[in-house]
């Protein structure tokens, strides 16, 4: 899998539209197809959507019959993903729900959501803990939980930090690690957007 002129499109326009440079890269975009196609994903959800870079990956992995959910708090940045998913042709199996996520995903479950079978947190960082368990509540035994940002050039390590991305990443990690509803591990990531990583679990 490689990124086509769409994709390269899509990733470079996102800075020039104003939206911060902070999508996955490509090889990161192949690695989330690749889960969904691993795992036979028809239904993902996803928080964090910006210009829907990682979106239009997963959307395409999951396939005509698939859907993919993606919550933005952003208004601007949901404007451009729209215009994004229209252009790509993925607009029919994408949904984006607008607000802040934690509120829209424990509308979801509220509303009684069919289980996701991959979900992908990428948003605000601090809210990660928050964001696993409301992952947990919309899975089933093996879905696939993938967390973003897990490394972030090393700083991950400081236990010290009082950086609240730190602190909520460090606290995500700590939660996979422990929880006796899911096995989990992290791998690190090189690439155009520098050293990173994945946290990847499979829900019991
Ligand atoms: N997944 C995207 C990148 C997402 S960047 C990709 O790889 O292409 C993180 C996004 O989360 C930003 O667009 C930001 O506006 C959004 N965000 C920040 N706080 C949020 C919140 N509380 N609820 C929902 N989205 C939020
Ligand atoms: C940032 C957020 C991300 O999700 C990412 O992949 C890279 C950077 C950030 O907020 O700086
Ligand atoms: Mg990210």
């Amino acid at each position: 899998m490689a990124e086509d002129e769409l994709l390269r499109g899509v990733r470079e326009a996102t800075p020039g539209a104003g939206l911060p440079d902070i999508g996955v890269s490509p090889t990161q975009g192949a690695l989330l197809a690749l889960l969904c196609r691993i795992s036979g994903a028809r239904r993902v959800l996803e928080f964090g959507t910006l210009a829907g870079y990682s979106t239009i990956w997963m959307a395409r992995a999951v396939g005509e019959p698939g859907l993919v959910t993606t919550l933005e708090l952003n208004e601007d940045h949901a404007a451009v993903a729209r215009r994004n998913f229209d252009a790509a042709g993925v607009a029919d199996r994408v949904r984006l729900i607008v607000g802040r996520a934690a509120d829209t995903a424990e509308q979801l479950i509220t509303d009684g959501e069919e289980p996701f079978d991959l979900i992908f947190i990428d948003a605000d960082k601090p809210s990660n803990p928050v964001y696993l368990e409301a992952a947990l509540e919309l899975s089933r035994p093996g879905t696939v939980i993938v967390v973003d940002n897990v490394v972030r050039r090393g700083a991950v390590i400081d236990s010290t930090s009082s950086d609240l991305t730190i602190r909520g990443t460090r606290e995500v990690l700590a939660l996979l690690g422990a929880d006796p509803r899911l096995t989990a591990t992290a791998i690190q990531t090189v690439g155009s957007k520098g050293w990173d990583g994945f946290a990847l679990a499979r829900v019991n």
